[in-house]
């Protein structure tokens, strides 16, 4: 009967020490990988927009063109760009005859005139709206029609 008893404890001991065989639960770490697209939604090259835009008269888009387009479209003097608001906020605060004044006197690194010799007053007003935004550009007119 003793034998029997050792091998019964021998058996228990064996278990709880040796057969501890449990399989240390191994969470794989499965991360999704989900590649989600950031919402970093360039603005438009402030210079590309510049060079889009044009006066509706086709007589002052030539005009701009030949001569403040040069300069105010492409950025390469540090022009106030066509059509950038944010560049013409600080400057239309000083009024349009100011601009008109610093149009035809020059200004800075604005020449004369803006090398537009045969311009008129009325057209240096009409290009200094065009730039400036002020003439109700397409992008954001509400122009609903019925
Ligand atoms: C040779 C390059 C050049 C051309 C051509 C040019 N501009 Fe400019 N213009 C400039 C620069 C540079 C400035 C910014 C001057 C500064 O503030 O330093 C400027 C500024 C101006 C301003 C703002 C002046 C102010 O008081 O802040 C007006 C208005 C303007 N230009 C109108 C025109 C018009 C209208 C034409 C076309 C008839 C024209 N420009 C052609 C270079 C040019």
């Amino acid at each position: 009967m003793l034998r029997y008893r050792l091998m019964i404890t021998a058996l228990a001991i064996c278990l709880s020490a040796c057969g501890g065989d449990a399989a240390p639960g191994a969470p794989s770490g499965t991360s999704p990988a989900g590649g989600q697209p950031q919402p970093s939604k360039k603005a438009e090259n402030p210079v590309a927009a510049a060079k889009r835009l044009r006066p509706a008269d086709p007589q002052l888009a030539q005009t701009y063109q030949r001569t403040c387009y040069n300069c105010h479209a492409t950025g390469a003097v540090n022009a106030p760009l066509t059509g950038n608001a944010e560049a013409w906020a600080p400057r239309l605060e000083k009024g349009m005859s100011t601009l008109l004044k610093s149009t035809t006197d020059g200004f800075r690194g604005m020449p004369p005139k803006g090398l537009c010799f045969d311009c008129s007053e009325a057209e240096f007003r009409e290009l200094i709206l065009f730039m400036t935004n002020q003439t109700g550009q397409p992008d954001s007119n509400n122009d609903s029609q019925d």
